[in-house]
């Protein structure tokens, strides 16, 4: 059996962290379409290879996710993109959820898709080269009313059958209960529901003996809703994030990455480094890093729109984000 806790916690080398690039072909449409770059099965690759192909990214990256269309895919070099990352000490993972669908019994609320041929899909992905897995859960945040608790409850259960299939096959499971930055609602409401998810999480991956040595959580930042005039400060929202991640989180796991949510590539930035500067005040016992798609590519995207002559100033920009937040990491 493989030891999964070692290939786990190298996603925690120091300095380095996953750059998430599991977008669906659903989003990497749209993203690429808010960029004014015309989509196209060709484009999405010559996307995946602005970010794939930079010099010197495995200095600041342990991992990439990818979605499942680009295992099978060549770069530039004519490697097949998981190839490439490993040979340059890049651990290759997959996004394995197959999207979201409406709760029938609360319609406003999404409940994650994929568990029925997992375990056929993970010996393909495993075939393919991927050494971990991401599975998302979106929890959507609306006054007192949402989440229920029903919602976070039937989202940790799948997440923990996820898990449990994930590590039988011999990969890293890495767990995504994302609360959504959308919305109204204070920081101290984002908090409590980031506590409560994963608090939520922990009794059932409990109770379904799930191994959480070789587990890594995914999280959000507790920050202020979308919608919402207040601006957090990079100390106030490194306190409460890691007061409800002490509050929830077990000692136990491989580590906790952070997804940047649609927060701007400098705030992504910022509150990492409050973060980790916080953990170090609490002596909160998991290594954290980053995770994240937007904050890393966003800055690129502006610059190639989706022209070959302008790779080198789009990957210029993303290298530099990549040494910014892998400063981050030291604050
Ligand atoms: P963002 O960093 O853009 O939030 O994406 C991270 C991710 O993996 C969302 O599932």
């Amino acid at each position: 059996m493989t030891d999964l806790v070692p290939i786990a916690r190298s996603l925690f080398a120091e300095g380095k962290g996953i750059l998430a690039a599991d977008e669906s072909v659903h989003t990497a449409t749209a993203r690429l379409a808010s960029y004014g770059i015309p989509t196209s099965a060709e484009m999405r690759r010559k996307y995946r290879d602005l970010f794939f192909g930079a010099e010197g990214i495995e200095q600041f990256l342990s991992g990439v996710i990818l979605f499942s269309e680009t295992l099978r895919e060549k770069g530039n070099d004519k490697k097949l993109f998981p190839k490439s990352l490993a040979a340059r000490g890049i651990l290759p993972g997959v996004k394995v959820d197959l999207g979201t669908e409406p709760i029938s019994t609360s319609p406003e609320e999404l409940i994650t898709q994929g568990l029925l041929d997992l375990p056929e899909r993970l010996a393909e992905y495993k075939k393919q080269g991927a050494a971990f897995t991401k599975w998302r859960a979106v929890i959507r945040i609306d006054g007192d009313q949402l989440p229920t608790a029903s919602a976070i409850h039937e989202n940790a259960k799948r997440l923990a059958q996820y898990a449990k299939e994930v590590q039988t096959a011999g990969l890293v499971p890495i767990l995504e209960p994302e609360v959504l930055l959308e919305g109204k609602h204070s920081r101290a409401r984002a908090r409590a529901v980031i506590k409560e998810a994963l608090t939520t999480l922990f009794s059932v991956l409990e109770e379904q003996s799930v191994d959480r040595a070789s587990l890594v959580v995914k999280t959000s930042m507790a920050l202020s809703g979308s919608e919402s005039p207040r601006k957090d400060t990079p100390e106030e929202v490194a306190e409460d994030t890691l007061a409800a991640l002490m509050e929830s989180v077990p000692r136990q796991v491989a580590g906790i990455v952070f997804l940047s949510g649609g927060q701007s590539p400098d705030q992504a930035t910022d509150n990492l480094g409050a973060i980790i500067r916080r953990a170090r005040e609490v002596s909160a016992p998991w290594p954290l890093t980053f995770s994240y798609a937007r904050a890393l590519q966003d800055e690129a995207l502006e610059l190639w729109k989706g022209k070959e002559e302008n790779v080198p100033a789009a990957r210029a920009a993303y290298l530099d984000r990549l040494a910014k937040v892998s400063a981050a990491l030291a604050a």
